[in-house]
């Protein structure tokens, strides 16, 4: 039986559903570069780092641009991304995301946040809810995207526990197999059908009952 000592989040389409605004932000690059970039298509950069992000786009779209043109790019996506997230408040947090986490933290546990992310910590001010986490592993911190497991091991370490006593919670098929990769269990939030690597899947964080932290 694995009793946990710290739960790590991520934050994009776990806690807040900024899944939707950075959908709308690369098909509106994609659009403006005469491709089509559909919802499936975004499953793939779910988790991945913004650069990471703009490679696959461009591959689907068979654009091969210089650097200079992948930052401006980049750049663009994240000025339409930063504009629709300026107006978040804490009622954009997720059902159930506030209490959940004041119930792991009243259980004694500890609670991190693990994000590709470079806008994380606007995100969690924006919401109201970075005194509620212990460590904040965002996307200015980590040089690895997730499936490597740095995001989550670099919290973990801050944090003093051991990476087999963490469980992980995301919402990305990258994300899942970061976690495993650090040797930490992980909750799939969302479709079982797109996340049957993870250890159990919910369809949101408001499904999730404390005794689901056990794992046999
Ligand atoms: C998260 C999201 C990705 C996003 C990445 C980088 O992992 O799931 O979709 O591309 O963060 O986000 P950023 O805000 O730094 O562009
Ligand atoms: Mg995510």
């Amino acid at each position: 039986m694995m009793v946990p000592k710290c739960c790590l989040f991520d934050l994009d389409g776990v806690l807040v559903d900024t899944a939707r605004f950075h959908y709308m932000a690369w098909k509106q690059l994609a659009d403006a570069l005469g491709f089509t970039f559909t919802e499936a298509d975004n499953e793939r950069l779910k988790g991945v780092s913004r650069m990471e992000s703009l490679d696959i786009l461009l591959q689907i779209g068979e654009l091969s641009p210089s650097q200079e043109e992948k930052n401006r790019f980049a750049d663009e996506k994240n000025e339409v991304y930063l504009k629709n997230i300026q107006q978040m408040t804490p009622d954009d947090l997720l059902p159930g995301v506030r209490n959940f986490l004041k119930e792991v933290r009243k259980k004694g546990l500890l609670v991190g946040l693990g994000s590709a992310s470079k806008n994380a910590r606007l995100i969690l001010e924006k919401t109201n809810l970075a005194s509620m986490f212990d460590v904040i592993i965002d996307g200015n911190l980590i040089s690895q995207a997730k499936p490597n497991p740095e995001v989550f091991a670099l919290g973990a370490h801050l944090l003093g526990i051991e990476n087999n006593s963490c469980v992980v919670f995301e919402d990305a098929v990258a994300g899942i197999q970061a976690a495993h990769n650090a040797g930490m269990k992980c909750i799939g939030i969302g479709s079982s059908e797109i996340l049957w690597e993870a250890d159990k899947v919910f369809p949101a964080i408001s499904h999730v009952r404390i005794s689901d932290l056990i794992f046999s």
